[in-house]
């Protein structure tokens, strides 16, 4: 797709000259001075989430063969970051968790994906079901282009059949911590708010349907600083209930953000581990590379 030619993204290159943020030592010691993603009630789960399990899950384009035998549990109620340089597979994981690789002609993915030990892949499954308890996050915000914000919120309820109450849109607005910046306008065009604000209005419209994963891919590569910093508060918040993998070409972000990272390349998982041993001491010489920047 697209997106594994886009470069450096400003933030990225904000983060990576700011030598406060220099990974070194443990995740813990990544920017002092900067507001860290506040555990407020660390381990406080509201909502039961159910994990993600990959049980070597490959995925075609054609002929080609990008990802390779995956093995992987992204853990209930927590957030795991998929890091690895552009080309490597992360995308193409995360659209076969909610079934998206499909849609694309010529592609195609075998092994299981399993969600509450029911599998997505199971001819029995309703695919919209699937994307219902599944949501995904992309990189550049998308919402409608023609709707209100309310209606970007209740855009998924619709679909899904459902009626559209005013407090189901609060709720998801104020998930993703946009409600007291938008409760005034909501029959404004989303497309009139900020990047950032824009690309919590796009998670709000995924929360709406009370998803149990939600899939980010890239969430904050097109934001600034500050929106970014937003977003990954969001995820700290939202894992108390719902399952979470980011994919991040920021290292940072990922030492911020996630408890677990799984490293990949060339359409392999290299390891997956606790975020701080990926970063410290991981176990293979190619993530140690990668996350000290010596490629990628
Ligand atoms: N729609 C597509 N059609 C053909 N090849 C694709 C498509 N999307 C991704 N690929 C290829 O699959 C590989 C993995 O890509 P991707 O999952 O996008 O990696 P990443 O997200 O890690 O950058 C790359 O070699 C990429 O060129
Ligand atoms: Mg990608």
């Amino acid at each position: 797709m697209s997106d594994d030619v886009t470069p450096r993204t400003r933030e990225d290159q904000v983060y990576r000259d700011d030598p406060r943020l220099e990974v070194s030592g443990s995740p813990q010691h990544v920017a002092p001075e900067t507001p860290r993603v506040e555990q407020r009630e660390p381990g406080r789960i509201v909502r039961k989430a159910p994990p993600v399990v990959l049980e070597r899950l490959n995925a075609w384009y054609g002929g080609m063969h990008s990802v390779r035998d995956l093995t992987l549990t992204f853990e209930a109620n927590k957030a795991t970051a998929l890091i690895g340089p552009s080309g490597s597979g992360k995308s193409t994981v995360v659209r076969c968790i909610n079934r998206m690789h499909e849609e694309i002609p010529g592609a195609r993915a075998e092994g299981r994906v399993t969600l509450d030990e029911v599998d997505v892949y199971d001819a029995k499954v309703d695919v919209v079901a699937v994307r219902r308890s599944i949501g995904m996050v992309f990189q550049k915000p998308n919402p409608f282009p023609t709707m209100s914000i309310y209606d970007n919120v209740g855009a998924g309820l619709k679909l899904t059949a459902r009626k559209v109450e005013h407090e189901q849109v609060e709720r998801a607005l104020r998930g993703a911590g946009l409600w007291e910046e938008v409760k005034d306008r909501l029959d404004q065009p989303g497309i009139g708010l900020s990047g950032g604000q824009q690309q919590r209005l796009c998670i709000a419209r995924a929360l709406a349907v009370e998803p149990d994963v939600l899939l980010m891919d890239e969430p904050a590569s097109a934001l600034d600083p500050i929106s970014t910093l937003k977003i990954e508060e969001l995820v700290e918040e939202l894992k108390h209930s719902i399952t979470i993998v980011i994919v991040t070409h920021n290292m940072q972000q990922a030492a911020r953000v996630a408890d677990s990272t799984a490293f990949m390349l060339n359409g392999e998982l290299v390891e997956h581990g606790p975020t701080t041993k990926i970063f410290t001491n991981p176990d293979d010489t190619r993530t140690e590379e990668y996350v000290t920047g010596k490629f990628g």
